[in-house]
């Protein structure tokens, strides 16, 4: 297994592999890889010749400095997994490599930006869709692996490779859950005991209301109501946000007529935790 430190180096082995015929499979991470991961490992290997995984805590689409450097970041651990599921090459840049001084361009979302994560984590999707691009570039990949745990950032790179032309195949795969249900997470890890226990509300209060959905409630403001109700009988949850929208435009839906995303931000201490729902008429 190859591991490329800067942009340059991983350009030149996706050129290598290309000229002998072969296609790259590509799974973008920030590292505290889980069986989550794996998951998206195991589905680029079936997709492609060879997998190519970065691993990079991507300071640009952070917008609180502790959790950037709380972040996990167990190097070693992660490199045994890639290795053991046959990853042919990592991926993990140096900051300054991806960063210069003289670094100046950015990709701006639009309208899928602006709610939920976007309005509560402001420049987020800036980061978020301007690494992902670099990454894009030099793994010169041919399809790469989204979780749809974070539904509105798989959005927003669906969108922005169909507007920049950037021709790279983009695959959702779904979303790994704890035995309790709660979504897997390498923010996971930092949940106090107490709160990694109660943090199974969201996965409870997200089913009830799709089952609620699913016996003909389609009133918005009802079922994010329930879900704002159950969430907080744990003391510990503090609720960042409860949306519902359409899953295409990711516009607030209050008369459900469509497919939506039921999709929630839960605080529990100083870690933030997101899942989703899909709501199918
Ligand atoms: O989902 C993530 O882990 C990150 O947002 C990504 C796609 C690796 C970009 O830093």
């Amino acid at each position: 297994m190859e591991l490329l430190e800067s942009p340059a180096a991983m350009s030149e082995w996706a050129a290598r592999e290309k000229a002998t015929g072969k296609t790259i499979g590509f799974v973008p991470t920030m590292g505290a890889l889980h069986r989550g991961h794996e998951a998206l490992i195991l589905r680029a290997t079936e997709l492609s010749d060879s997998v190519v995984v970065s691993i990079f805590v991507n300071r640009l689409q952070f917008n609180v400095a502790s959790d950037y450097d709380k972040y996990p970041r167990p190097i070693e651990q992660d490199l045994e997994i890639c290795q053991r599921l046959g990853v042919a090459a990592v991926y993990a840049p140096t900051n300054d490599s991806m960063y210069p001084d003289d670094f100046d361009t950015v990709v701006s979302p639009g309208e899928l930006a602006k709610p939920m994560e976007g309005s509560a984590r402001p420049g987020h999707f800036i980061g978020m869709a301007t690494v992902v691009a670099k990454l894009f570039n030099a793994t010169k990949a041919d399809v790469a692996i989204f979780g749809e745990k974070d539904y509105q950032q798989l959005a927003i790179v669906r969108s922005m490779v169909t507007d920049l032309n950037m021709g790279i195949e983009i695959v959702g795969y779904p979303t790994v859950r704890e035995s309790d249900g709660l979504a897997l997470s390498s923010r996971n890890q930092r949940l106090a005991p107490n709160h990694r226990l109660a943090a199974g509300v969201i996965p409870t209060a997200l089913q009830a209301a799709k089952e609620r959905f699913e016996r003909g409630e389609r009133d918005s403001r009802i079922l994010i109501e329930m879900v704002n109700t159950i969430i907080c009988r744990e003391d510990s949850a503090r609720i960042d946000y409860v949306e519902i929208a359409d899953v295409r435009s990711l516009q607030s839906v209050v008369d459900i007529k469509q497919e939506c995303v039921l999709a929630v931000a839960v605080f529990f201490g100083d870690v933030r935790l997101i899942d989703n729902i899909v709501l199918k008429p």
